[in-house]
């Protein structure tokens, strides 16, 4: 008896410690550490979200029965609604599965036995990142069964399975061990692979859309509530449109970015009645207040207004084309 608890320890730490290749783990660089995690974080939510919200739907209008066969990640094309256009490989892997298809392998399967070790200390479960040899990189998150709509599927067969739920999931998976589980177990991983190269490309379109977005998101919050785009007409206004307002600095910079970047800016940083440009606006509006930007914020906003076409009201072509300039 005692020789045998004196081997647990070691039988167990033999499992947990080795990889499937029998390798010691690489180590992941902090920074694609960073971009492993935000991109596994944005497609496993995403993909989640597909899952758990066609699960519900299927359930409230045909009742779990039917809805067992919506549980399958195959069964949707959730790759392509998941705006990404790379090769990663996506898959919910598992100890204990109902599909020996989302078995997990060696590498998940250590990710799940970590998991389950904190869960029994009450730690809460976060994404983690492995190096797979020297060229790509696994996400992994937990995947709970956080709420009772789970237990339709993987409760307890005597009262949360329904009879016929259980017929039709021995039906179709007569291996099936993913029951008897209760709220906040862990079911599983969300387990993703992605070639380093592959994840820095998809980091860097992310970077250049989120510019754009910031720049534009700038623009709505500072300028829209008196340049607005969706004024009635002309007699409507308080500013005049940002359109109109890019033409006549286009104009003034022959067209050319720094100039217009510069000449721009400088007014925001203090506008006044001298170096205002459009006469016409400042007698009838007043010239505009003077506000607190960064420069950094100005560079970004005024870059995006040259860089992108705006959005204009409905009348201001045919404004514009009259020669109200
Ligand atoms: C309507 C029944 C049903 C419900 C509700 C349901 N599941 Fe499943 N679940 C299944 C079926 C069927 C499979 C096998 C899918 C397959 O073929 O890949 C499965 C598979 C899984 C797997 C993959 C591992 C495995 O065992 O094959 C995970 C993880 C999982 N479910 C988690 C959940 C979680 C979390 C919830 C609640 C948010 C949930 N399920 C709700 C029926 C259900
Ligand atoms: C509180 C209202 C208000 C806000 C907010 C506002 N503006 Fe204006 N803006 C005006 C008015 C009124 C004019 C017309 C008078 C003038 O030219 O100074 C104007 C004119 C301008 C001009 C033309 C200046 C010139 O040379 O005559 C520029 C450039 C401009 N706005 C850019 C912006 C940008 C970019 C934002 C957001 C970052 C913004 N404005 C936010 C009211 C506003």
């Amino acid at each position: 008896m005692k020789y045998f608890i004196f081997l647990i320890p070691i039988l167990y730490w033999g499992c947990s410690g080795s990889s499937h290749t029998g390798e010691k783990a690489e180590d992941v660089e902090p920074s694609m550490e960073n971009v492993a995690l935000k991109q596994g974080n944005r497609i496993s939510s995403q993909a989640q979200q597909a899952l758990g919200s066609q699960l519900m739907k299927m359930i409230n209008s045909e009742g779990p029965v039917a809805a067992v066969e919506f549980c399958n990640l195959a069964a949707y094309p959730i790759l392509d609604s998941l705006d990404i256009d790379l090769d990663v490989k996506i898959k919910r892997a598992s100890i204990k599965t109902r599909n020996p298809g989302n078995k997990a392998d060696a590498v998940e399967e250590k990710i799940i036995r970590s998991y389950q070790q904190l869960l029994a200390k009450e730690k809460s479960l976060t994404p983690v990142v492995e190096a797979l040899g020297k060229e790509e990189l696994l996400y992994a998150a937990p995947i709970q069964t956080k709420n009772k709509m789970c237990l339709n599927c993987h409760g307890a067969v005597s009262n949360e399975i329904s009879e016929a739920t259980l017929a039709k999931i021995q039906d179709l998976y007569p291996g099936d061990n993913a029951k008897g589980h209760k709220v906040g177990d862990l079911r599983g991983i969300w387990s993703i692979t992605f070639k380093k190269e592959e994840l820095l490309k998809l980091q860097m379109d992310d970077n250049a859309a989120l510019d754009v977005n910031d720049g534009l998101s700038l623009v709505k919050q500072n300028c829209y509530s008196c340049h607005s785009p969706n004024s009635a007409s002309h007699d409507h206004i308080i500013a005049p449109p940002l359109e109109a307002v890019k033409r006549r600095y286009l104009r003034a910079a022959d067209d050319d970015k720094r100039a217009f970047v510069s000449k721009m800016s400088r007014f925001l940083m203090d506008p006044s009645e001298q170096s205002a440009l459009m006469k016409g606006p400042v007698r009838r509006f007043g010239v505009m207040p003077k506000f607190n930007w960064s420069e950094e914020t100005i560079a970004k906003m005024v870059e995006y207004m040259y860089d992108h076409e705006l959005e204009q009201p409905d009348w201001f072509e045919q404004h514009h084309r009259e020669g109200h300039h």
